[in-house]
């Protein structure tokens, strides 16, 4: 419309035309002299902006966070790192005593299993098909964890075995298997009198089977388990192993809750107590029906209280291992890739590309992907035989 109206005036009178030519110029050079202030500011703010640990510093007392009613506390925004969600349960590092590097307190070592070599022979060949399956089956991942929990014996690591949601508890007694005398157990789920708070839906534990089970290998609930947690791990405080009077974790494995919340919290829970060279394994892990834990994984590695690291290296049958200890997972996975009988079941790279091998790797470690389709069922047990310590 106004150039028309400029194009009129041409013809009316030759003396404005040039006028408003450098009008427009004066003003398209203030425009970009505008926007290349606000660019400024806009780019400043951001490298201005308080780290996410800074912004923690300011965080409520304890209570406000651990004092949970099941409802998220949704906390003011500014109280939390940048972009994680508001219900996210938020350990400050000085409530996580694996972050303030506290966690010398191993078990006392001993050899000697827990459950006698009798009882734990016959459990691997065949007798954990008696637990019902509560989540999933299980393979290679039981002789995985037998063959790491002698390395990390052999490394001088005794702690806590435990599991935040044993469902019927068939992957529980994988993982009791390993522990030895001086190791403590621990156990908790909703099971089925508060599963009204089984938010996601996932699992449906239940304390009778649970029971049965550790019966079944010659456990006794009251007196050989330390501690049997009912009810979600949102009530759970950080520094769980302190109120509780147990050692921290040497292997602990994360099924509970599978919202990328509830896996953050557990991921939290489990961290935060585990001795340097802990295993925790994550199930669901890239499961493509619950995206949460994967989501929780990330947002725990990048944005949770641990700052030496989390370090996977391994993932098999839907479960992630991983360490807090940078030297402990390069020798979890040298010993694990170059154990003969692991040999046909890990792989190291994901594929080839114009000639070259590409490695698994996240989080900026190299971790090893097992394939059990082949492995037979009584293969898989003569090969968890021959890991019975
Ligand atoms: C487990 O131990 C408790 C306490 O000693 C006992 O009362 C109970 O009968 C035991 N259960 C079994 C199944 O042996």
């Amino acid at each position: 419309m106004s150039v028309f109206m400029v194009d009129k005036e041409i013809v009316t009178c030759p003396e404005r035309p040039r006028a408003m030519f450098k009008m427009g110029l004066s003003m398209a050079f203030l425009l970009f002299c505008a926007n290349m202030l606000l660019l400024l500011v806009l780019i400043q703010r951001d490298f201005m902006s308080p780290p996410a640990r800074v912004a923690m510093a300011v965080d409520p007392p304890l209570e406000d966070i651990t004092t949970n009613t099941g409802q998220p506390t949704a906390p003011e925004s500014s109280r939390l790192p940048r972009r994680l969600p508001r219900d996210f349960r938020m350990a400050r590092p000085e409530e996580c005593p694996a972050a303030m590097h506290k966690l010398t307190n191993y078990a006392p070592a001993s050899m000697k299993s827990k459950i006698p070599y009798s009882r734990q022979k016959k459990f691997v060949l065949g007798g954990y098909q008696q637990i019902d399956k509560g989540s999933g089956d299980y393979k290679l991942v039981a002789p995985l964890v037998a063959k790491l929990s002698k390395l990390q014996h052999e490394q001088g690591i005794f702690g806590t075995v435990g599991e935040l949601g044993v469902h019927h508890g068939r992957f529980t007694g994988a993982l009791y298997m390993t522990a030895r005398e001086t190791e403590k157990l621990i156990a908790a789920d909703l099971f089925e009198d508060l599963q009204y708070q089984n938010v996601d839906v996932s699992g449906y534990g239940n304390r009778q089977a649970f029971r049965q089970g550790l019966e079944s290998y010659g456990l006794n609930e009251t007196t050989d388990l330390h501690l049997v947690h009912t009810g979600t791990t949102e009530d759970l405080p950080f520094d769980w192993h302190v109120q509780s009077d147990f050692e921290p974790f040497r292997l602990i494995s994360v099924d509970a809750g599978h919202t990328a919340g509830l896996t953050f919290n557990d991921l939290e829970i489990a961290f935060c107590n585990s001795v340097p060279g802990s295993i925790v394994i994550l199930d669901d892990f890239f499961h493509n029906l619950w995206p949460g834990v994967t989501e929780g994984f990330f947002q725990f590695a990048s944005m949770g209280p641990i700052d030496n690291g989390v370090y996977p290296f391994l993932r098999c049958e839907g479960k992630a291992f991983v360490t807090n200890d940078k030297a402990l997972h390069k020798h979890y996975y040298k010993m694990l890739r170059s154990e003969p009988k692991f040999k046909l079941f890990l792989n190291a790279y994901a594929h080839q590309v114009r000639g070259s091998k590409v490695k698994y790797m996240m989080n900026g470690v190299e971790y090893l992907k097992c394939s059990s389709d082949k492995l037979k069922r009584d293969t898989m047990h003569l090969l968890w035989n021959s890991l019975v310590y």
